[in-house]
């Protein structure tokens, strides 16, 4: 899979965090992927990579943004949904794309079972 953009948080000159990000059909923004190293977790930086990431989504006109979460995955989990993102279906992303795209969709954000897709829409006028 191609990532589009990623970008790494930076603490002392060492990289700490990373994003990679990917946007579907000019409205989706997609986080592909997001970690933070061991020793710097819990201090906020991957919150600061996702608001960028919004930021970004945002100013490319994307209408909204989904994430696709390991179950069992807590950090994850708590940082999307702490984060504006809930839970979204394949029902629900086909009402909005209709069957052929949203299972392009799928297969483009290599969705597998036994994970979750969030999506959180932005809000940009
Ligand atoms: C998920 C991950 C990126 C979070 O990074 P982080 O820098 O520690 O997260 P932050 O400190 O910015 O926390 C932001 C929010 O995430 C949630 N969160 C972070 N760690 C959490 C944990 N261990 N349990 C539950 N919620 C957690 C909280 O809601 C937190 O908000 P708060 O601090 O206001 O409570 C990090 O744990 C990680 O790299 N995990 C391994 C890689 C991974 O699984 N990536 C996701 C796949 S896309």
């Amino acid at each position: 899979m191609r990532v589009e953009i990623d970008r790494e948080a930076v603490v002392d000159g060492r990289p700490v965090g990373l994003v990679m990000l990917k946007t579907f059909y000019d409205t989706a923004g997609y986080v592909y992927y997001i970690a933070v190293a061991k020793d710097h977790r819990r201090r906020k930086v991957a919150a600061r990579l996702l608001r960028h990431s919004l930021e970004y989504f945002s100013e490319l006109g994307m209408r909204e943004v989904y994430a696709s979460i390991e179950g069992g995955n807590a950090e994850s989990e708590g940082l999307f949904r702490s984060r504006g993102f809930v839970r979204t279906s394949y029902r629900e992303v086909s009402g909005k794309y209709g069957n052929l795209r949203a299972l392009d969709l799928y297969r483009r954000m290599l969705v597998v079972p036994g994970e979750t897709l969030l999506c959180r829409l932005l809000d940009f006028t």
